[in-house]
């Protein structure tokens, strides 16, 4: 079974090329490594190459002729959307209708589609269902629901068939300590707590202490990584049976406050580094926690690894070995 992944040598794309790999799936990742890594993807074949690039896209899909295609590849920062739209649409947008314009001349019809639960925006009921209206507050989430809309049209047009996996907050390591979170520059708040933790910075700054939340910080709903890959193959199970498309949401179904995270990496690190409150930052969510019953009824998902406490060692693990 031939799988492209777009993305494979990113945070998210690397976890699931490993879980696809070790199944034993042959695998082409397409990764500009404009955000990832080369040594992250431990299985199949890597080009280097933007998806902007529709003829050498073209020849890829021609020689490999993947049953599926996994796309993680996109641009991920909440507030660098908000500053620079054009650049999220146009990778994120312009460059997914290009492969999926690639993929429907080969006649590719499976398609497992990374989307968020920053389409959201501020959700009215939490945990939140699929049922939810689509609502995003910038241009990143913007840029999701767009492409399911379009994901929507071209499956009622043909039989194109996808999965839309909406992930809450991914989080964690392989234990293998080989792959891990890896952004630069970093925004996200577990490896900053974590570097502060090694004093690679000095103090953890907490975006806003009075949110409508019992301690005031922004409460998220942290999933392990491999929990996220497990979601992936169930998904791509389902379209292999020639399940219907379809829309996920992908987390726990509850959340942890930023200070409860900050409590569990003081314990799991064993370090009491700085911690300072500052103002809120823009676009973010009071609460983001998943509903995800519908995962686990439909594609039967099963998480192993709901403990926030492994989540942050996993990623502790990692951590340690960087530079
Ligand atoms: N936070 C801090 N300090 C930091 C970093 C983060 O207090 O130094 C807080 C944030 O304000 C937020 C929480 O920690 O309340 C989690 O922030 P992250 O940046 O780790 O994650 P987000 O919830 O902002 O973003 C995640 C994904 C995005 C996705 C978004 C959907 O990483 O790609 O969920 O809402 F768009």
């Amino acid at each position: 079974m031939n799988i492209l992944v777009t993305g494979g040598a990113g945070y998210i794309g690397s976890h699931i090329v490993k879980t696809l790999g070790e199944r034993g799936f042959n695998i082409v990742v397409y990764d500009n490594l404009s955000k990832g890594h080369r040594d992250a993807v431990l299985y199949g074949k890597t080009i280097i190459a933007d998806l902007a690039n529709a003829q050498l896209l073209d020849t890829i899909v021609g020689d490999f002729k993947p049953d599926a295609v996994m796309h993680f590849a996109a641009f991920i920062e909440v507030g660098e959307s908000v500053k620079d739209p054009i650049k999220y649409y146009w990778n994120n947008v312009a460059n997914t209708i290009n492969l999926m314009h690639v993929l429907s001349n080969h006649g590719v019809n499976r398609f497992i589609f990374s989307s968020s639960a920053a389409v959201y925006g501020n959700p009215l009921k939490v945990p939140i269902p699929e049922t939810e209206p689509i609502k995003p507050i910038n241009p990143y989430g913007q840029s999701k629901a767009i492409i399911e809309d379009i994901l929507y049209d071209m499956s009622a047009m043909s039989d194109f068939r996808f999965v839309s996996l909406r992930y809450f907050n991914a989080a964690g390591a392989d234990p293998s300590r080989r792959i891990g979170e890896r952004h630069d520059p970093e925004s996200h708040l577990i490896p900053l707590i974590l570097k502060t933790a090694q004093g690679k910075q000095k103090c953890l700054t907490i975006y806003g202490s009075d949110y409508p939340t019992p301690d005031g910080t922004c409460i998220r709903d942290y999933i392990h990584v491999n929990d996220l890959a497990e979601a992936h193959l169930l998904a791509l199970d389902h379209l292999l049976d020639n399940g219907k498309s379809d829309i996920f949401n992908c987390g726990y179904g509850h959340g942890y406050s930023v200070q409860n995270v900050v409590e569990v990496a003081k314990k799991v690190t064993g370090t009491d580094f700085a911690v300072q409150v500052k103002d809120r930052r823009p676009g973010d969510s009071p609460v983001l926690v998943a509903d995800s019953s519908k995962l686990k009824q439909i594609l039967r998902w099963k998480p192993n690894y709901d403990d926030v406490e492994y989540i942050v060692r996993t990623a502790w693990e990692w951590e340690k070995l960087q530079k």
